[in-house]
């Protein structure tokens, strides 16, 4: 069992509360801090993503925990005809539907307001269900996970995009560095929020990446799972099926 990471350590406030109110804080300055974070790499690693998604002509996609909502906006490019981002902050959905708006995409994507524990649709509704970057918010993440399972359809594919940590020398020695040097410099965008810095950091350190979130998948009732690192294993992408 992973350590549980919360985003304001004096909070009284559940941590889906707390994610919630964290992320609607730093909706605005969301998208250039994960350019700058990843250094760009995050539109490749989303591209690939759709690349994987695309493969299997999903005719409805689900993009949980979608955030500003950039994954949701790629999946224009496959053959669906039914794209739902959903996520618990409104700040981040709002920040997102200006963003499909300005690219008239109003009618192809719906972002909606809801709970990965708690999906509002039946058993089996998606082809497709992606979450980048999202995962490791979760507050029970093997709930958030079935919730996943029940609302896929049978043959459908799960792709999560989430952090992991190199474990191969130079990368690992690397990594640190940048953890624990350039991080701190990003970190000041946050200003307003330091606590919001801090828990990207710490939650990424202490997320069950690789084999072990693998097994999770595999308890969970999912099959044909994969980890796909990428990067240097700075970030890693799973797919699976029901
Ligand atoms: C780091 S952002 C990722 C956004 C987007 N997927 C991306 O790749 O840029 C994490 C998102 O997960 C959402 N989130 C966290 N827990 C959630 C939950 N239980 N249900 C739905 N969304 C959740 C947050 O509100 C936040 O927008």
């Amino acid at each position: 069992m992973s350590k549980k990471v919360n985003p304001y350590k004096d909070s009284k406030l559940t941590k889906k509360e707390q994610v919630e109110q964290m992320f609607d804080n730093i909706s605005g300055n969301y998208d250039g801090l994960n350019r700058v974070i990843s250094l760009g790499t995050d539109v490749k690693w989303r591209k690939k993503v759709v690349a994987a998604v695309e493969a299997t002509n999903p005719k409805s996609i689900l993009d949980i925990a979608t955030g500003t909502g950039d994954l949701a906006i790629q999946m224009v490019n496959t053959s669906a005809t039914r794209i739902v981002g959903l996520d618990l902050s409104e700040g981040m959905l709002n920040v997102g539907r200006k963003k499909i708006a300005k690219k008239n995409l109003d009618t192809r994507i719906e972002m909606v307001q809801g709970d990965s524990e708690n999906l509002p649709f039946e058993a089996n509704s998606f082809d497709a269900i992606t979450v980048a970057f999202g995962v490791r918010n979760f507050e029970n993440l093997e709930k958030g996970l079935a919730e996943i399972y029940r609302v896929l359809k049978p043959g459908g594919i799960f792709v999560v995009l989430e952090t992991s940590v190199p474990t191969k020398f130079p990368y690992k020695q690397g990594y640190r560095l940048y953890s624990n040097l350039i991080l701190p410099a990003v970190g000041k965008i946050f200003s307003k929020d330091k606590d919001a810095y801090s828990y990207l950091s710490e939650s990424a350190a202490n997320f069950p990446y690789g084999k072990t979130f693998n097994n999770i998948l595999d308890k969970i009732g999912f099959i044909d799972v994969v980890d796909l690192p990428q990067t240097f294993g700075v970030s890693t992408i799973y797919t699976a099926s029901k």
